[in-house]
């Protein structure tokens, strides 16, 4: 009887179906929330400096995620071209984490330290200078745009609020750091130290 109710009120079987999906996502989801795995850094981990962490929003304004993932899956094809699968561990100073969801470029969860500054200067400049098949656009105007460090202490005092263990002589002097650096100094240290904390796993 009961059940024929169900079956025949859609308004009432929508909300007993939202019901059910939400405690099997609260079953799988909250557990992750809590587990040392999935919030605790791994061995090595560092916050972004404060010119890293310039260079992590520029590569969030440019929309490289649009291209490249960060994030390298536990499969031999992945492993034999990337390196170390990634580990939840490696995220947990990224807020928000740059994972992406689309390859036309390759990954770069382990870019860094794999090809020199000089390199990725020239590269951004005009990737068909060192790759000539490559689609990826030129970023000639970071070499231009200086920054003026005027939001980076703001920024680090969020990412400490979110939980990224700053110190108050990290957020004081991070204007100083960034300040006259160009935004292609600042992108390219950001490339520099992806993935570099758990390389040697
Ligand atoms: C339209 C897609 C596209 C966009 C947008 C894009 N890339 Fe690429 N990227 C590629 C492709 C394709 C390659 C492979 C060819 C090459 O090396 O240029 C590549 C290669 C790279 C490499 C070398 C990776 C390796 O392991 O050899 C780096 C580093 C890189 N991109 C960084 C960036 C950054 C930083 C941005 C944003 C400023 C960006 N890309 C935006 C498509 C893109």
């Amino acid at each position: 009887m009961s059940h024929e109710k169900v079956e025949k009120n859609i308004g009432l079987m929508a909300i007993l179906v939202t019901i059910v999906i939400s405690i099997g996502g609260l079953v799988e989801i909250v557990p992750l929330m809590f587990q040392s795995e999935t919030t605790q850094p791994v061995e090595g981990l560092k916050p972004y400096t404060a010119l890293q962490l310039e260079g992590r929003d520029i590569y969030v304004r440019e929309g490289c995620y649009g291209c490249h993932s960060q994030m390298i899956r536990p499969f031999r094809a992945e492993t034999e071209r990337y390196g170390p699968y990634s580990e939840a561990g490696e995220f947990v100073y990224d807020r928000p984490f740059q994972w992406g969801s689309k390859r036309t470029g390759p990954d770069l969860a382990r870019v860094g330290g794999r090809y020199t500054d000089e390199w990725h200067r020239v590269h951004l400049m005009n990737p068909r200078d060192v790759v000539p098949e490559s689609n990826m656009p030129g970023y000639p105007w970071l070499a231009q745009n200086r920054l003026d460090g005027k939001s980076t202490q703001r920024k680090l005092e969020v990412m400490r609020m979110l939980g990224v263990p700053y110190s108050d002589e990290d957020i004081a002097t991070a204007a100083d750091a960034v300040r006259g650096k160009t935004e292609m100094e600042a992108l390219i240290a950001y490339l520099q130290v992806l993935g570099t904390a758990n390389n040697g796993r």
